[in-house]
Protein backbone atom coordinates (compact mmCIF):
# COMPACT_ATOMS: atom_id res chain seq x y z
CA UNK A 1 0.00 0.00 0.00
CA UNK A 2 1.70 3.46 -1.13
CA UNK A 3 -0.73 6.00 0.19
CA UNK A 4 -3.40 5.37 2.42
CA UNK A 5 -6.42 7.69 2.82
CA UNK A 6 -8.76 7.83 5.79
CA UNK A 7 -11.86 9.77 5.53
CA UNK A 8 -12.17 11.69 9.16
CA UNK A 9 -11.10 10.61 11.91
CA UNK A 10 -12.73 7.34 12.32
CA UNK A 11 -16.05 6.14 14.01
CA UNK A 12 -14.86 5.51 18.08
CA UNK A 13 -17.02 2.79 19.41
CA UNK A 14 -17.05 2.25 23.19
CA UNK A 15 -16.34 -2.01 24.46
CA UNK A 16 -17.90 -2.51 28.24
CA UNK A 17 -20.60 -5.06 27.47
CA UNK A 18 -21.62 -8.49 25.89
CA UNK A 19 -24.05 -6.19 23.77
CA UNK A 20 -21.58 -3.95 22.10
CA UNK A 21 -19.58 -7.31 20.91
CA UNK A 22 -22.54 -7.49 19.32
CA UNK A 23 -23.01 -3.86 18.14
CA UNK A 24 -19.13 -3.56 16.69
CA UNK A 25 -20.16 -6.70 15.03
CA UNK A 26 -22.72 -5.85 12.98
CA UNK A 27 -21.77 -2.08 12.17
CA UNK A 28 -18.44 -3.72 10.62
CA UNK A 29 -20.56 -6.16 9.19
CA UNK A 30 -22.83 -3.57 7.46
CA UNK A 31 -19.86 -1.12 6.82
CA UNK A 32 -17.78 -4.30 4.65
CA UNK A 33 -20.82 -4.98 2.83
CA UNK A 34 -21.64 -0.71 1.81
CA UNK A 35 -17.92 -0.48 0.63
CA UNK A 36 -18.01 -3.89 -1.71
CA UNK A 37 -15.96 -6.66 0.14
CA UNK A 38 -17.26 -9.87 -1.15
CA UNK A 39 -19.04 -12.41 1.26
CA UNK A 40 -15.39 -13.69 2.28
CA UNK A 41 -13.86 -10.65 2.92
CA UNK A 42 -17.13 -9.71 5.16
CA UNK A 43 -17.28 -13.05 6.91
CA UNK A 44 -13.20 -12.76 7.86
CA UNK A 45 -13.73 -9.51 8.90
CA UNK A 46 -16.62 -9.82 11.14
CA UNK A 47 -15.41 -12.27 12.26
CA UNK A 48 -12.25 -10.99 13.06
CA UNK A 49 -13.68 -8.11 14.69
CA UNK A 50 -16.38 -10.28 17.10
CA UNK A 51 -12.89 -11.70 18.52
CA UNK A 52 -10.90 -8.43 18.80
CA UNK A 53 -13.73 -6.87 20.80
CA UNK A 54 -14.65 -9.98 22.65
CA UNK A 55 -10.68 -10.06 24.23
CA UNK A 56 -11.57 -6.46 25.04
CA UNK A 57 -14.29 -6.54 27.27
CA UNK A 58 -12.75 -10.39 28.44
CA UNK A 59 -9.78 -9.64 29.01
CA UNK A 60 -9.46 -5.77 29.59
CA UNK A 61 -12.71 -4.96 31.14
CA UNK A 62 -13.42 -2.04 28.29
CA UNK A 63 -12.12 -0.55 25.80
CA UNK A 64 -12.77 1.53 22.75
CA UNK A 65 -12.36 0.28 18.52
CA UNK A 66 -11.75 2.88 15.82
CA UNK A 67 -13.36 2.43 12.82
CA UNK A 68 -11.93 3.76 9.46
CA UNK A 69 -13.01 3.83 5.81
CA UNK A 70 -9.47 3.75 4.53
CA UNK A 71 -8.66 3.48 0.24
CA UNK A 72 -5.40 3.49 -1.58
CA UNK A 73 -6.65 4.70 -5.19
CA UNK A 74 -7.51 1.05 -6.41
CA UNK A 75 -9.04 -0.96 -3.24
CA UNK A 76 -11.20 0.26 -0.31
CA UNK A 77 -10.89 -0.83 3.18
CA UNK A 78 -11.31 -0.89 6.72
CA UNK A 79 -9.05 -0.13 9.30
CA UNK A 80 -9.87 -1.28 12.84
CA UNK A 81 -8.45 0.01 16.49
CA UNK A 82 -8.65 -1.95 19.37
CA UNK A 83 -7.54 -0.07 22.34
CA UNK A 84 -7.58 -0.55 25.97
CA UNK A 85 -6.06 -0.42 28.93
CA UNK A 86 -5.94 -3.61 30.45
CA UNK A 87 -3.00 -5.77 31.92
CA UNK A 88 -1.41 -6.01 28.76
CA UNK A 89 -0.17 -9.09 27.53
CA UNK A 90 2.99 -10.56 28.71
CA UNK A 91 4.03 -12.87 26.10
CA UNK A 92 2.92 -11.84 22.97
CA UNK A 93 4.29 -14.65 20.37
CA UNK A 94 2.77 -17.36 22.44
CA UNK A 95 -1.02 -15.89 22.57
CA UNK A 96 -0.18 -15.40 18.52
CA UNK A 97 1.19 -18.59 18.09
CA UNK A 98 -2.50 -19.80 19.05
CA UNK A 99 -3.83 -22.31 21.55
CA UNK A 100 -2.96 -20.27 24.79
CA UNK A 101 -5.48 -19.01 26.91
CA UNK A 102 -5.28 -17.11 30.41
CA UNK A 103 -9.46 -17.53 30.29
CA UNK A 104 -9.70 -21.14 29.91
CA UNK A 105 -10.61 -20.88 26.54
CA UNK A 106 -9.33 -21.83 23.22
CA UNK A 107 -6.72 -19.28 22.93
CA UNK A 108 -7.60 -19.14 19.08
CA UNK A 109 -9.36 -15.67 18.86
CA UNK A 110 -6.24 -13.79 18.14
CA UNK A 111 -4.51 -16.27 15.96
CA UNK A 112 -7.19 -16.66 14.31
CA UNK A 113 -7.78 -13.24 14.00
CA UNK A 114 -3.95 -12.69 12.43
CA UNK A 115 -4.99 -14.81 9.62
CA UNK A 116 -8.20 -13.72 8.05
CA UNK A 117 -6.92 -9.79 7.94
CA UNK A 118 -4.81 -8.37 5.98
CA UNK A 119 -2.49 -6.30 8.10
CA UNK A 120 -2.14 -6.75 11.41
CA UNK A 121 -0.52 -4.95 14.56
CA UNK A 122 -0.24 -5.90 17.81
CA UNK A 123 1.30 -2.97 20.41
CA UNK A 124 0.97 -3.77 24.20
CA UNK A 125 2.59 -2.93 27.38
CA UNK A 126 2.00 -5.20 30.79
CA UNK A 127 0.42 -2.58 33.01
CA UNK A 128 -0.53 -0.51 30.50
CA UNK A 129 -3.01 -1.51 27.82
CA UNK A 130 -3.02 -2.94 24.41
CA UNK A 131 -3.62 -1.56 20.66
CA UNK A 132 -4.30 -4.06 18.36
CA UNK A 133 -5.12 -2.76 14.50
CA UNK A 134 -5.98 -4.96 11.62
CA UNK A 135 -6.73 -3.84 8.59
CA UNK A 136 -9.00 -5.57 5.39
CA UNK A 137 -9.37 -4.94 1.61
CA UNK A 138 -11.44 -5.22 -1.07
CA UNK A 139 -9.73 -7.23 -4.21
CA UNK A 140 -8.88 -5.85 -7.24
N1 LIG B 1 -6.93 -7.08 25.00
C1 LIG B 1 -6.25 -7.95 25.76
N2 LIG B 1 -5.72 -7.59 26.94
C2 LIG B 1 -5.02 -8.45 27.71
N3 LIG B 1 -4.79 -9.73 27.37
C3 LIG B 1 -5.29 -10.16 26.20
C4 LIG B 1 -6.06 -9.33 25.33
N4 LIG B 1 -6.40 -10.03 24.24
C5 LIG B 1 -5.88 -11.25 24.43
N5 LIG B 1 -5.22 -11.35 25.60
C6 LIG B 1 -4.49 -12.51 26.14
O1 LIG B 1 -4.16 -13.37 25.05
C7 LIG B 1 -4.70 -14.67 25.29
C8 LIG B 1 -5.10 -15.27 23.96
O2 LIG B 1 -6.19 -14.53 23.38
P1 LIG B 1 -7.17 -15.32 22.41
O3 LIG B 1 -8.23 -14.42 21.96
O4 LIG B 1 -6.34 -15.97 21.37
O5 LIG B 1 -7.75 -16.46 23.36
P2 LIG B 1 -8.87 -16.37 24.50
O6 LIG B 1 -9.56 -15.04 24.42
O7 LIG B 1 -8.24 -16.72 25.81
O8 LIG B 1 -9.84 -17.53 24.06
P3 LIG B 1 -10.77 -17.57 22.76
O9 LIG B 1 -10.23 -18.67 21.90
O10 LIG B 1 -12.12 -17.85 23.31
O11 LIG B 1 -10.69 -16.23 22.08
C9 LIG B 1 -5.83 -14.44 26.26
O12 LIG B 1 -6.13 -15.59 27.02
C10 LIG B 1 -5.28 -13.33 27.13
O13 LIG B 1 -4.38 -13.83 28.09
MG1 LIG C 1 -10.30 -14.32 22.66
Amino acid sequence: VVATQTSGDGLVLKIGSEDDVVLVRRRVRELAQQRGFDAFATAAITTATSELTRNVFVHAGAGTVTIEEISDGRRRGLRLTFEDRGPGIPDVARVLAGGYSTAKSLGLGLSGSRRLVDEFNLETEPGKGTRITVAKWTRY
